[in-house]
């Protein structure tokens, strides 16, 4: 069998790790690796290559970045081109950026079958880019692979035929619980004994002038009270020298470059507390058992919220810092791992996908 996988941005590259080398050691036949060039940085690509293992891509779409529109249809153009030179039998997607569902829309016009991992997570709010790209790609994928059972629900009452969803766990998780033991060092210098983590990227808190003042300044506050480590994501970047936003420049707020994925692993493992806007980092958080307070009045992965640690902050700043507060003081909550958070959805894929190629060939 030939299976294509399409990546193209970073939370893609800890998905596809397990599942393509869960295929390769299960099922016969070829894989494909195409690199949509969404992102392309080394420290945003390429560093996490390397630190996953994953093979040098066999297509490297090049489309770079864009206009929604822009850089949808160029990866659409692309894809095109590769799909039908190659005819795959299975096109498997990741997550909700804008190369998944891209290659998504290209797959199913070309009637070559479509797999979306990590499927069925909604934040019912269609203001957010991915969750238009998540609603579009599981109405056209043939095979949804959740990770959580409140994705299924989301499928069946949006009218998807039950017997194409898998409840399978989190991909994301099978990643960490390989590599946690090899994220062993931070290279982070003067790293104090309490540290906040904090990651903001998303366009709803970084485009926002006022709201970035106000999230920064915030931070500024609680650096204070607890070292804060804040690895910057380009958008963001962008936006800080374009609003003129300064920083302290004092060890109790360190700004650092986009780190490779050990990297943020190994100061992950060890932080006091995590500040994100993530979809993976509330994931990643809820297995580690750390708290996490998330920057944004809703999340499309709930199960965190519930089972784990994560906790929603909105747009309060005011309650962002009482949370924080309430951690230093101990005050933390308290959180399980979700069922098949487990480290082994890849095999669950795979026997999926097993069972998916076996009717294709007996049809
Ligand atoms: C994208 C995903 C988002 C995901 C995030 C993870 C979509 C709609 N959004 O957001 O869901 O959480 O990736 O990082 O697909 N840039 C660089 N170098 C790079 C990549 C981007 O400088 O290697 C800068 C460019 O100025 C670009 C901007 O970052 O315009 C945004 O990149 P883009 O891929 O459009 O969206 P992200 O914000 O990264």
């Amino acid at each position: 069998m030939n299976i294509l996988h399409v990546v193209g941005a970073r939370p893609n590259f800890m998905k596809i790790t397990p599942v393509w080398r869960a295929i390769s050691n299960t099922i016969s036949g070829q894989q494909t690796l195409v690199h949509t060039g969404q992102h392309y940085d080394i420290n945003m690509s390429e560093v996490f290559f390397t630190h996953l293992g994953l093979p040098k891509p066999d297509y490297y779409l090049g489309v770079g970045s864009g206009t929604h529109a822009e850089q949808t249809a160029a990866i659409m153009i692309a894809l095109e081109k590769v799909l039908t030179e190659l005819n795959p039998d299975l096109v498997l997607v990741y997550g909700d950026v804008n190369s998944t569902i891209a290659a998504a829309l290209v797959s199913a016009k070309l009637m070559i079958p479509v797999g979306h991992v990590e499927a069925g997570l909604r934040s019912f709010d269609r203001s957010m880019p991915e969750e238009i790209n998540r609603l579009l790609t599981d109405q056209i994928a043939d095979l949804l692979f959740t990770p959580s059972k409140d994705g299924n629900e989301n499928l069946l009452r949006e009218g998807i035929d039950p017997r194409k969803i898998h409840f399978v766990g989190n991909v994301m998780i099978d990643t960490l619980v390989q590599l946690l033991p090899k994220a062993r060092n931070t290279k982070v210098k003067d790293l104090s004994d309490r540290y906040a983590l904090v990651t903001l990227h998303r366009p709803s808190n970084v485009d926002d002038l006022t709201l970035l003042k106000q999230i920064v300044s915030t931070l500024i506050e609680i650096s204070d009270d607890i070292q804060i480590v804040f690895p910057v994501h380009p958008r963001t970047r962008k936006r800080i020298t374009e609003f003129n936003i300064e920083f302290p420049g004092t060890n109790t707020f360190k700004l650092l470059e986009p780190l490779g994925y050990l990297d943020f692993i190994a100061l992950l493992k060890t932080a006091t507390v995590a500040i994100t806007d993530s979809g993976g980092i509330q994931e990643e958080t809820t297995y580690l058992g750390l708290p996490c307070l998330t920057v944004r009045k809703n999340t499309e992965r709930p199960i965190t919220i519930s089972l784990g640690t994560n906790t929603l902050i909105g747009k309060d700043m005011s309650l962002l810092k009482q949370e924080v507060g309430r951690v230093l003081s101990g005050d933390v909550k308290k959180g399980k791992i979700p069922p098949l958070w487990d480290g082994q959805t890849s095999e669950r894929i795979v026997n999926v996908l097993q069972r998916f190629f076996k009717n294709l060939t007996s049809n």
